[in-house]
């Protein structure tokens, strides 16, 4: 564990926060080359067929037009599938771009126009044309949920979960039943920054890649396989994500095309998506669950049945966890989970925060209210009474969970006692006011990483690890971390990350990286500490002489006796007698194989929501949220809660607004732009009440860190639909609850 000390636990404020108001931190497509030309991508007009012929004349006759690049002059890349896979890839074969003629969905890229700026290529593009030869498509997950199928190849992350007991039995036995369908809609990456690629041209086939990514090794490793690039040729630097949730975790197809035209054209390029072209990656997959749950009279569950069927490409299998929560948040000794794909004609799906979890948490607990109202049994009593005390999906004990203080202080500073149970029994005006809740569960991950400390003769201590910071604090929990390992001011500390030289880091995704990186940071700055303590021990006349490391700890920049603190060394002083410029250490994290294989290690909250729907025009507002989360030690409560504003702003928008539409006749996202596409604004965001509960953990990870960035949106979206619930007695079961299905439907 942390010694108690100044920084970790603090409300510290961002340490990058300066660069990024003042604009000093570059983004990937704000870095800039000598003669940098500007890629622009044409997007497949049709969802499915060949591509007949591409004319580029007319596009290469506009003056400052380089290159116009088709997959009739494609430079040689990888030939198998298998190059283009990374780190977080499904199983099933990456798309290739600009490969063939073969089309795969609609928005696929199919030509790159380089030119010496981007309106010129943008212009060019437009003259670009292609005929198609389409073929018949679907895209339709209504049309294709007959022929849905088990994965019969898992992904890692979306493990098929064990069944137990006899589930349909004990339904039919049930007294009491819910047995409904659920639909969560398709939705679009939006991050702040697009994907965007500036490929630096250094000389001798060197490249040097601002990337947007969640991974800079993953990039490196992804060119290094698709160009037959040697790692030592490309240096991927990224040092700021503006926003990624998901969507930076695959290579995306803006890379792959800088990087061909870079090394084709030997000159920098840079190739940036457009916010309607970011609509033709990764999204969330539409996903319909149904849920059958049994209960007693009394409450008991007696069974849980849910089966999801998502959608997914015809080339991958894109799987996330969408059933497994449903086996273990709740005891029940019977429960059947299904998890099937159906696959349509676009682009694979990808993670997006909580990928999996937001989706079928949602629906359980939705599924959850309705039990509870058929019951007339309080909602929180319910999963009180229903409370699983040991993961028994797994079967395995919880590494610590206090779920149960959440669903108690949250619903303490909620006022929830307050409710009146019966729907549109609370009103003010015209407006209807419903209180909804929900529980959320996702799982801590403690991942092998590493990192080095350096600390140099001015006693400045540089940290450094080849993770990201995707907006989640990373840059400042770090420092924390490593200034209160050597006793150091922050002001004293440089977190160095988002670089692929420096030492291996996981993908920043699964929130994982506070426990795992923060863990590697920890140890690799306990290492300078020795070392430190070594030169300054062996000093003459030292004030140390004869102390054990457990005799001393580090305060103020000092290694000081702690039986008679008047007894110390500077560490510069240590340095300087021990005649060092500079003392580093490099030091590998790796998560414990036994604790991982005996524990099942999650992150628990419990949401209360309040919605006021407006009874004539079915506006609904989201007017209060108190989200109570346990998730082990806080490292910063300011950043922290920072994690879990976002996760509860993204639930807003699935459970009342985001939906990506799709004119099936096209094959195409309709509404890839701002004005259809909503996401929530501030004037959508009412006051987030974040609490922390208390949860020490000593097995997850050695710095007892769970980690935040998904756990906010997890059933946050159910809270909210079991509010609109309680407020208008209309059970809408397809997310996005939207003013037409609140007015319109019974
Ligand atoms: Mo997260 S969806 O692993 O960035």
């Amino acid at each position: 564990m942390l010694q108690k000390t100044p920084y970790v636990g603090s409300p510290v404020s961002r340490v990058d926060g300066p660069l990024k108001v003042t604009g000093a931190a570059f983004y990937s497509g704000d870095f800039k080359a000598k003669d940098l030309a500007h890629g622009y991508v044409v997007s497949s007009a049709i969802a499915k067929g060949r591509i007949a012929a591409i004319d580029a004349e007319e596009a290469l006759a506009v003056p400052g037009v380089v290159q116009v690049f088709t997959h009739l002059n494609r430079p040689r890349t990888a030939w198998f599938s298998s190059n283009y896979t990374d780190e977080s890839a499904p199983p099933g074969k990456p798309l290739r771009p600009l490969y063939d003629d073969r089309v795969h969905y609609s928005g696929e890229p199919v030509a790159l126009v380089i030119a010496e700026d981007f309106e010129t290529a943008r212009h060019a593009a437009s003259l670009v044309r292609v005929d198609y030869v389409p073929e018949a498509h679907s895209t339709d997950l209504e049309e294709e949920r007959g022929a849905a199928y088990e994965p019969p190849k898992e992904r890692s992350s979306a493990k098929k979960p064990n069944d137990r007991g006899d589930a349909k039995a004990a339904f039919a036995a049930a007294p009491v039943r819910i047995d409904q369908e659920y639909r969560v809609a398709a939705e679009h990456h939006n991050p702040m920054e697009p994907h965007a690629t500036t490929v630096v041209w250094v000389g001798d086939g060197g490249i040097t890649v601002h990337d947007k990514t969640q991974g800079v090794q993953n990039t490196q490793t992804y060119i290094h396989n698709v160009f037959s690039l040697a790692n030592s040729k490309v240096h991927v630097v990224s040092p700021f994500v503006g926003g990624a949730f998901g969507s930076g975790l695959r290579p995306q197809y803006q890379l792959f095309l800088a990087v061909m035209a870079a090394l084709e054209l030997e000159r920098s390029v840079q190739v940036v998506l457009t916010r309607d072209q970011m609509f033709t990656h990764v999204y969330r997959p539409e996903t319909i669950n149904s849920i059958a749950l049994g209960a007693n009279a009394d409450g008991a569950l007696q069974s849980v049945r849910h089966e999801a069927i998502a959608v997914t490409s015809h080339h991958e299998d894109h799987q996330e966890a969408v059933v497994k929560w449903s086996g273990m948040l709740y005891h029940c000794d019977n429960v059947t989970l299904t998890y099937k794909l159906a696959k349509v004609d676009t682009h694979s799906p990808g993670d997006m925060r909580a990928p999996g979890a937001a989706i079928g948490v949602y629906a359980l607990e939705a599924a959850m209210d309705e039990l509870a109202c058929a019951l007339k049994m309080d909602p929180v009593a319910l999963r009180l009474k229903n409370y699983a005390e040991r993961d028994e999906g797994e079967d395995k004990p919880f590494t610590s969970k206090a779920l149960r203080s959440a669903y108690q202080l949250g619903a303490e500073r909620f006022g929830w006692a307050d409710r009146s149970p019966e729907p549109r029994s609370m009103r003010e005006g015209r407006e209807l006011i419903g209180w909804g809740m929900a529980g959320g569960v996702w799982e801590a991950k403690f991942q092998k990483s590493s990192a080095r400390a350096v600390m140099t003769a001015d006693g400045s201590l540089e940290v450094a690890a080849a993770t990201s910071d995707i907006g989640t604090g990373t840059y400042t929990i770090l420092t924390q971390i490593a200034a209160d390992t050597l006793g150091v001011p922050l002001e004293d500390v440089t977190t160095k990350i988002g670089d692929s030289s420096l030492p291996t880091a996981p993908l920043e995704g699964g929130s994982w990286t506070a426990a795992s990186v923060g863990t590697a940071v920890q140890l690799a700055c306990r290492t300078l500490r020795e070392k430190l303590f070594q030169l300054a021990r062996g000093a003459e006349g030292s004030p140390l002489a004869n102390m054990d490391l457990e005799q001393v700890h580090f305060a103020e920049g000092a290694i000081v006796v702690t039986s008679d603190p008047t007894r110390r060394m500077t560490l510069i002083e240590a340095m300087r007698i021990g005649g060092k410029d500079r003392i580093e250490a490099e030091e590998t994290a790796s998560p414990d194989k036994v604790t991982q294989a005996g524990y099942s290690s999650n992150t628990h909250s419990a949401i209360f929501v309040e919605v006021r729907v407006d009874e004539e025009l079915g506006a609904i507002r989201v007017t209060r949220v108190v989200n109570a989360v346990a998730a082990g030690r806080i490292l910063n409560p300011k950043t922290g809660r920072s994690q879990i504003v976002g996760g509860v702003v993204f639930a807003i928008g699935m459970a009342l607004e985001e939906e990506s539409l799709t004119d099936h006749a096209l094959g195409r996202f309709m509404n890839h732009n701002f004005a259809e596409y909503h996401v929530p604004v501030n004037a959508d965001v009412p006051e987030i009440d974040v609490i922390f509960v208390d949860e020490p953990d000593e097995l997850t990870s050695p710095i007892g860190v769970k980690g935040l960035g998904e756990i906010g949106i997890v059933g946050t979206s159910a809270a909210i639909a079991n509010a609109v619930y309680h407020a208008t007695g209309r059970r809408i079961r397809d997310l996005p609850i939207t003013i037409d299905k609140v007015l319109l439907r019974k």
